[in-house]
């Protein structure tokens, strides 16, 4: 059994202080085996925005959690051209973590991330083949009945965006799903459209691949639309993935309903009162922009 507490786009310098002790607060009550937060820890990767996102994660470790990052678009400078181009991620290095594509290994999960931030476009993301040959070296040396988990800032498919609409798929997707399949990847995580939603990656490409995919909101950024700040819990027990989604309801952080899935002819099923059920998929609506 594994406990992960996904945390997702804090947007430090568009931030809300009572959230980020709220968030503090309720990781810590949830004894979680690692913290996964999965990109765009500043609003505008300013170094005073990398001190306070730091400082963050920082008081996380000092409880003693293992906290696995990843940088997301909004962890490169946008208006500094010269650092977006010549040094994107040194202050992110330097502040939040010098490695760019983390790997934990814990009791129950095998959990991966990769850096999908990319300096020559605004906001899309990309995993490069090079990152998809390391996925598969790091993932090929694990025992093969550990869950695998690939943590990223932009959701590989095309997924609900919060306020409405979906946002884009990753860059090179055919590729990434070609490895997501031959690995037999579990979960997929991400962030960047702060909006929480769950889905079997089936719903979205004719091939199936068997993930279960998993976006977080944004669990502290006052930059909402249509969407409460959130982050999940999500409990992993072999062939059974529990997730919840902790919403802020104005003056606490509550706990939704939990979804529970497990597998079924290589596809993952919602755990319903009346058996199995397909995972209801968002409505796909016309293309918002993201963050
Ligand atoms: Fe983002
Ligand atoms: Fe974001």
């Amino acid at each position: 059994m594994a406990r992960l507490a996904h945390i997702s786009d804090l947007h430090f310098g568009a931030h809300d202080d009572k959230l980020v002790a709220a968030v503090e607060r309720r990781i810590d009550a949830e004894k979680p085996d690692l913290v996964v937060a999965s990109g765009d820890f500043t609003q505008r990767a300013r170094t005073a925005q990398f001190k306070q996102a730091g400082a963050f994660v920082q008081r996380i470790r000092d409880k003693g959690h293992v906290v696995l990052t990843i940088p997301g678009n909004h962890d490169i400078p946008l208006y500094d051209i010269f650092r977006r181009f010549f040094a994107p991620l040194t202050r992110y290095r330097k502040f939040i973590n010098p490695v760019l594509c983390p790997f934990h290994e814990i009791p129950g999960a095998a959990v991966l991330g990769i850096n999908t931030a990319r300096s020559a476009t605004f906001k899309d993301g990309k995993i490069n083949n090079e990152q998809i040959a390391f996925i598969g070296e790091t993932f090929g040396r694990i025992e093969p009945k550990t869950p695998r988990i690939l943590v990223t800032h932009h959701p590989i498919f095309a997924l609900p965006v919060g306020g409405g609409g979906i946002g884009k798929p990753i860059k090179n997707q055919a590729a990434v799903l070609n490895m997501v399949g031959e690995l037999g990847l579990d979960l997929l995580l991400a962030g960047h459209n702060h909006r929480a939603s769950r889905e079997d990656s089936s719903e979205f490409v004719t091939k199936s691949t068997g993930a279960l995919v998993i976006q977080a909101g944004t669990a502290t950024s006052t930059r909402v639309r249509g969407e409460k700040q959130s982050f999940n819990i999500i409990d992993i027990d072999g062939e059974t993935v529990t997730v919840t989604v902790v919403g802020w309801d104005g003056t606490d952080f509550k706990d939704g309903t939990p979804a529970r899935f497990t597998r079924k002819d290589d596809r993952w099923m919602l755990i319903g009162d009346q058996g199995l059920e397909h995972v209801p998929s968002a409505p796909k609506e016309a293309a918002q922009p993201a963050s």
